[in-house]
């Protein structure tokens, strides 16, 4: 199982590096992360939340409405965004117990490789494709709290830093 850093650690603020080789220890990576974010209960986990600078994540919303359980891979992602807005309450693995409101596009479309380097494209809309901008933010170095007003942002540090020292 891989460590899953929190914030504020300054790991989570690096924008990572684009995935050029597709061999074994990629494959690795993906499946500890798959594993980690199963164990943690998430529905999504990017690479620079295990400290690895790569701009790669996993997604696995579970089972659902209309929906089973499926393992999505995205491998240097970018991102279309599309028509209309959608907010969603939001948490994230590496902000634990905190969870927030937040605006995002109802519809994406997602350019991106998969494991072995093959390219793909998808559209998404609803929760994958909230899933997708938030895990998609954590490549560039931006956790979804930053959206927060300032405010709200400071009462939450203090909130965490409590947290820690508890
Ligand atoms: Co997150």
């Amino acid at each position: 199982m891989l460590e899953i850093l929190k914030y504020p650690d300054p790991r989570l603020k690096e924008i990572a590096e684009p995935v050029s080789d597709f061999g074994q220890s990629l494959h690795l990576l993906l499946d500890e992360m798959a594993k980690t974010m199963y164990a943690a209960d998430g529905i999504g986990l990017a690479a620079p939340q295990v400290g690895e600078g790569l701009r790669l994540f996993v997604i696995d919303l579970g089972p659902g409405e209309n929906r089973k359980a499926k393992l999505h891979e995205f491998i240097n992602p970018v991102l279309s965004l599309g028509e209309g807005s959608i907010a969603f309450e939001e948490g994230c693995l590496s902000v634990p117990g905190v969870t927030e409101e937040v605006k995002r596009h109802e519809k994406i479309t997602v350019r991106y490789q998969d494991r072995n380097g093959k390219r793909l494209e998808m559209t998404a809309e609803g929760l994958l494709a909230v899933a997708i901008q938030h895990e998609n933010d954590h490549l560039d170095g931006v956790l979804f709290v930053e959206k927060l007003s300032p405010l709200k942002r400071r009462l939450l540090k203090k909130k965490l830093q409590k947290a820690v020292t508890l």
